[in-house]
């Protein structure tokens, strides 16, 4: 079966984490420092910390900025439920706006009506690795006086404007990265998030540590602990994976490129497929390959699709249900059940994630591309 993502492991890997485990410090040793290091580089970015997760790395992002209980963060419909969750963690409450139906990203035309004396950020997502159209967000967030914090968990190696997304040249507050097995590079679990000053690189650190404060000038064992924080470190052993896997990401990027490349060019002539596209400023990373298929003009539906590929090997997946079609999301955010979201209802009616990872062969895209054809057309083609 191909699954939609999955990891790349190398004997190179494997090899840093055995040496890790040999290391005097398991946790809190020199590997963090090494990891977040090669993702300050990477990233184009000064401050990179590591943390446990994509989700901590939100809710370090949301807590170091600020934003607490009576605040509002504005970000889109179509995400993974931490973006949203990490906000209700601190306290605040989310708004939640529209998207482009052919990117699925949030449409920077749908923020301005949310936004309210108690907005302090506003949230995109670059879904699938596709940037946002970042500039447009960033001139409403200087305009009304917002942070923006960039939840970047899909779109390591993508960039826009010529920087990758990450780095200090794009001017936004935050941004958060996910290493889950399925994503760009790999630490089993994880996470990291960049920020842009001192001031909020220590905070990150403080929160991710208990909220202690080392104060070695005092005495060498003292520290305090100055503010409520969580547990939310990165061991040595996941960073030395990490490290291994960021010197593959110029390779692991430039194999998806190629990949997604391969599938635009099969699937160029089909009609009722629609395949993402490259802006001319921005390009993706290719976290997923989520097209767009026209489920009715086929007589068939999505459901009967993933299982009728399942059946020829070809694993699938949809990128995302809207937030508020989740009983959690629908019951925190009573009052942003009113509005319909048009762009949010056609990019869901339509997509599906097909296999991307840096493994895959071209044969398996043609595999993919065939089985697809064969399930869509009843393999009258
Ligand atoms: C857009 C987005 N945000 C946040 C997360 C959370 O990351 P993690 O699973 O590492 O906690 C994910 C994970 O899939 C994600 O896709």
């Amino acid at each position: 079966m191909l699954p939609y993502g999955r990891q790349t492991i190398d004997d190179d890997d494997i090899a840093a984490v055995v040496d890790a485990l040999r290391a005097p410090m398991l946790t809190g040793g020199p590997r963090v420092d090494q990891f977040e290091a090669a993702l300050a580089t990477a990233t184009g970015s000064t401050h990179a910390l590591a943390c446990a997760s994509g989700t901590a790395a939100l809710h370090l992002a949301y807590a170091a900025l600020g934003i607490g209980p009576g605040d509002e963060i504005i970000t889109t419909p179509i995400t993974f439920s931490a973006t949203a969750a990490a906000a209700y963690y601190v306290g605040a409450t989310v708004r939640i706006a529209d998207v482009d139906p052919r990117t699925g990203n949030l449409d920077p035309g749908s923020i301005e009506a949310l936004i309210t004396p108690r907005t302090r950020a506003i949230v995109p997502v670059h879904l699938a690795g596709m940037p946002v159209e970042l500039d447009a967000i960033l001139a409403i967030a200087r305009a009304h006086g917002l942070r923006v914090i960039e939840d970047a968990c899909h779109a390591l190696g993508a960039t826009s404007g010529g920087h990758p997304i990450g780095s200090d040249a794009h001017g936004t507050d935050a941004v958060v990265y996910s290493f889950h097995p399925v994503k760009h590079v790999t630490t089993g679990e994880g996470g990291a998030v960049v920020v842009r000053t001192a001031e909020h690189a220590a905070r990150v650190r403080r929160l991710r540590g208990h909220g202690i404060e080392r104060l070695p000038q005092i005495a060498p064992w003292y520290y305090e602990v100055r503010e409520l924080g969580w547990n939310y470190r990165l061991d040595d052993l996941a960073c030395a994976l990490g490290t291994s896997q960021l010197g593959k990401l110029d390779r692991f990027v430039a194999r998806r490129r190629e990949l997604a490349a391969r599938y635009r060019q099969a699937l160029a002539s089909d009609d009722g497929i629609a395949c993402p596209e490259d802006a001319p400023d921005r390009t993706s990373s290719y976290h997923l390959f989520a097209v767009a298929i026209d489920f009715e003009r086929f007589a068939t539906t999505r459901a009967q699709v993933m299982t009728a590929l399942a059946d020829l090997g070809v694993g699938t997946q949809v990128h995302y249900i809207p937030l508020l079609d989740h009983p959690l999301h629908a019951a925190r955010c009573p009052a942003e059940l009113a509005r319909a979201r048009p762009g949010a209802a056609h990019y869901y009616a339509r997509t599906l994630s097909l296999p991307m990872f840096p493994a895959m062969t071209d044969a398996d895209v043609a595999h993919v591309v065939a089985s697809l054809r064969t399930v869509l057309h009843g393999g009258s083609r």
